[in-house]
């Protein structure tokens, strides 16, 4: 090769060189439009299948189930898998409670709450329309008036402010791609000393038969609400297979440490 050829193929090379090093070396924060932190969350090019390849706190996301695995969600099995009525005794709702059913699906927690709530209602949150479609369904079906769905955007939950008694979050929290940014939105529409619940599967436990970034560790998840200004409350280990955890957000003039 001439030394003149040489010369003109230098800038492509370093430019390529630049482009790995970006890509291979150095996790690029996400700089997208709607999402204000950019610096919370990393981006790698070597992730999981079952991943978006953005890390949050050290966990990655997964990915967000879509509409056609409705019928899942509303298997027979899961009555065994998750015992949900289980899990609604364990919320303590009060009849003049608003929850807000974050990540909502097909309703399937929405539609086994509302009837608890006389003298209140569920928000059924979802990012995709056509879970609210199949919500809008099941309220004619079991003729429920007190589901309201509410479209949310992957960052903004679209919540009123101070309005929220609970915002429950069954099996969603770890496909939420801008997990902070949705729990500040959640953080503010809920009352003051108004409660988050998550349901996940327990990350501790290897024998649990989901794929690991749909299970989540008591550390990581309270670390990650911690991070938002939430306060632990307590962790009910008894369900087959998840653990309930519930953090409280603090009265403006209560300690975060309490
Ligand atoms: C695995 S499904 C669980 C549905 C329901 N909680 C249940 O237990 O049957 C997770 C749901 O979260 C929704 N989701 C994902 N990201 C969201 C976001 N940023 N805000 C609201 N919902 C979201 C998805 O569209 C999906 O319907």
């Amino acid at each position: 090769m001439s030394y003149n050829h040489k010369l003109k193929i230098l800038p492509f090379i370093v430019i390529f060189l630049l482009m790995l090093e970006c890509l291979l070396v150095k996790p690029t924060a996400i700089a997208r439009a709607d999402s204000p932190s950019t610096t919370v969350y990393e981006q790698r090019i070597i992730h999981s299948p079952d991943g978006i390849g953005k890390y949050y706190m050290g966990r990655e996301i997964a990915k967000v189930m879509g509409y056609t695995g409705a019928g899942w969600l509303e298997r027979q099995s899961r009555e065994v898998e998750e015992q949900p009525s289980k899990i609604v005794s364990l919320l303590n709702l009060k009849s003049n409670d608003v929850v807000a059913d974050i990540g909502a699906g097909t309703g399937y927690l929405s539609f086994r709450i509302a009837p608890l709530l006389t003298r209140g209602k569920v928000l059924a949150v979802d990012v995709q329309p056509e879970m609210l479609e199949i919500i809008e369904l099941f309220k004619k079906e079991k003729n429920i008036t007190n589901v309201e769905p509410v479209l949310a955007t992957l960052s903004n939950p679209n919540l009123p402010s101070e309005s929220i008694d609970l915002a429950l979050m069954v099996d969603a929290y770890h496909e939420l791609e801008y997990p902070q940014e949705v729990m500040q939105g959640i953080v503010k529409g809920l009352k003051p000393g108004g409660r988050v619940v998550l349901v996940e599967y327990r990350g501790e436990n290897p024998f649990i038969m989901i794929k690991r970034l749909h299970k989540m560790t008591q550390k990581q998840v309270s670390k990650e609400m911690q991070a938002v200004g939430l306060v632990w409350r307590e962790t009910k280990n008894l369900l087959p297979q998840q653990h309930l955890m519930v953090f409280e957000k603090p009265n403006s003039n209560d300690s975060l440490t309490r």
